[in-house]
């Protein structure tokens, strides 16, 4: 484990070659980052639970045919995934008024916006992620038009799933922050979700209550951060599941001598 290569170290995860050319494997650290890591803190825990809520998003996304660079899980806190070029842009999407559009505009806290809004904010955590336009990520090269029109085609029908999938567990997806890759299939390229979707990176909200149960726990020294992921995972019926990753069943030895057992179904 120490002796594979490490290809990239984010805030929240690293990723290390992967066992195949095209793939790599996906860590989840537990540290939790706010305000371009000034503000900086381990959460224990916090790793495998966005590992494996991020695996059921992604793979439910999958079953509805949105392209994304999940493979499987490998344990409790990584991921096999292709390997992409990242896009340089964090594309956020709205439903309701929180965080900095509601500085920004004026708008209190849990508005409903008009309709869903998408924005997108240049990578690049020297400038502290700038929101920049379609304008600037043409003229600069970061993205053509027409990757443009795939990715907000893609990121309006992952909102729409999402809403449906957090509604149906009592949680109000106010907004949530995607990431794109571009990924060579033969001659095709293709524009695939990457990077996780988890309570970092989404903003969650009890649908009764209004209790953020995301990473604003954080941000804003709320308290209970894991207890919030920890809710969201259960809610989503995937906390403390034991079962192994998919692919990968051990085979019990002699479970059961007298039938002289060995296999795992
Ligand atoms: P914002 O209101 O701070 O712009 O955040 C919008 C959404 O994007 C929110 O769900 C949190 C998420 N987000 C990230 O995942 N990473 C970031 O670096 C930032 C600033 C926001």
């Amino acid at each position: 484990m120490n002796r594979r290569r490490r290809i990239y170290e984010g805030k929240a995860k690293i990723l290390y070659e992967g066992p195949e050319p095209g793939t790599l494997i996906q860590h989840f650290k537990d540290d939790a980052t706010a305000f371009n890591a000034k503000k900086h803190a381990q959460i224990d825990g916090k790793g495998a639970i966005n590992n494996r809520i991020s695996e059921f998003v992604f793979e439910k996304l999958g079953e509805i045919g949105v392209p994304t660079h999940f493979i499987r899980r490998l344990n409790m806190r990584e991921q096999l995934i292709r390997e992409v070029e990242i896009i340089p842009l964090e594309v956020v999407v709205r439903n309701v008024a929180a965080g900095s559009i509601a500085e920004r505009l004026g708008l209190e806290e849990g508005t409903q916006l008009p309709r869903s809004i998408i924005e997108f904010y240049y990578k690049n955590d020297e400038l502290s992620d700038p929101m920049v336009s379609e304008e600037h990520i043409t003229a600069f090269g970061w993205s053509s038009p027409q990757e443009i029109d795939e990715i907000m085609s893609l990121a309006l029908r992952v909102n729409d799933f999402m809403v449906g999938l957090f509604l149906g567990v009592g949680i109000r997806l106010v907004d949530f922050k995607i990431e794109f890759g571009r990924l060579w299939e033969g001659d095709i390229l293709r524009i695939v979700l990457a990077d996780e979707i988890s309570p970092d990176s989404c903003r969650l909200w009890d649908v009764e209550t209004n209790d953020k149960l995301d990473k604003d726990r954080f941000r804003r020294d709320m308290g209970n951060v894991l207890e919030a992921y920890q809710e969201v995972a259960r809610r989503l019926g995937v906390l403390n599941e034991t079962r192994p990753p998919q692919g990968i069943v051990p085979v019990l030895v002699a479970s059961n001598p007298e039938k002289g057992g060995k296999s795992a179904p």
